[in-house]
């Protein structure tokens, strides 16, 4: 299994050569990063937690025709995507001022905004991923036009789905961070959906509570960070059947519960 080429490792996430020309693997690390990096920690089971909450939710929207990398979920950490290219932005869906837009205005934390409202980021880690906007990239040909406007016809699509979908159980969508990239089916280039959708990208809190369920326990060191993915995954109904074991040291996730 380890023979496999590695053809990118991110923070999160490494991708291996496919079984097939055109396929990759994508493997869903433990390591949790905040702040480019600065921050660092290692929780386990995160990775199986992410790799099926990802797997649910490109499912769905491969199902309602939002194109995606997905094709399948192979083992607890892994699935099988198709290459793309990615288009070097993080775009980022907002419903509710929080985070970096919240302090930037002004915002109070919680506030729904006016509508949704989209922004790009340029993926640099050296330059901390700095925001953008359309004339940038355009300028500097990260995407033409028409990427622009195809890829934020799918993010508020996929707003629209996640919204819904995150209500039914509980759960107000904040605001998440997506990524697009270029496929080439026969001469013909589609934007899909890539990367990954999970508590490490997008704010999840709780209706009832206004807990959050998602990274920011882990950027703001609220603690729970692995109890509150699993709640998540437990709404969704994908939690695996493995009880995770408690304490430190390597996990083997596929192993008897303990
Ligand atoms: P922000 O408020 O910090 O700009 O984050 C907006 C959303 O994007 C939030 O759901 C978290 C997500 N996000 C990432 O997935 N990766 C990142 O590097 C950052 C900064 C935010």
């Amino acid at each position: 299994m380890n023979r496999r080429r590695r053809v990118y490792e991110g923070k999160a996430k490494v991708l291996y050569e496919g079984p097939e020309p055109g396929t990759l693997i994508q493997h869903f690390k433990d390591d949790a990063t905040a702040f480019n990096n600065k921050k660092h920690a290692l929780i386990e089971g995160k990775g199986v937690l992410n790799n099926r909450i990802s797997e649910f939710i490109f499912q769905k929207l491969n199902e309602i025709g939002v194109p995606t990398h997905f094709v399948k979920r192979i083992n607890m950490r892994e699935q099988l995507i198709r290459e793309v290219e990615i288009i070097p932005l993080e775009v980022v869906v907002r419903n509710v001022a929080a985070g970096s837009l919240a302090t930037r205005l002004g915002l109070e934390e919680g506030k729904p905004l006016p509508r949704s409202i989209i922004e790009f980021y340029y993926k640099a880690d050296a330059l901390n991923d700095p925001m953008v906007t359309e004339e940038h990239i355009t300028a500097f040909g990260w995407a033409t036009p028409q990427e622009i406007d195809e890829v934020m016809a799918l993010a508020l699509r996929i707003n629209d789905f996640l919204v819904g979908l995150f209500l039914g159980i509980g759960i107000r969508l904040i605001d998440f961070k997506v990524e697009f990239g270029r496929l080439w089916d026969n001469e013909q280039v589609r934007i899909v959906l890539a990367d990954e959708i999970s508590p490490d990208c997008c704010r999840l809190w709780d209706v009832a509570t206004s807990d959050k369920l998602d990274k920011d326990r882990f950027r703001r060191d609220l603690g729970g960070v692995l109890e509150a993915y699993q709640e998540v995954a437990r709404r969704l109904g994908v939690l695996t059947e493995n009880p995770r074991p408690k304490g430190s040291g390597p996990v083997l996730v596929s192993s008897k519960p303990n």
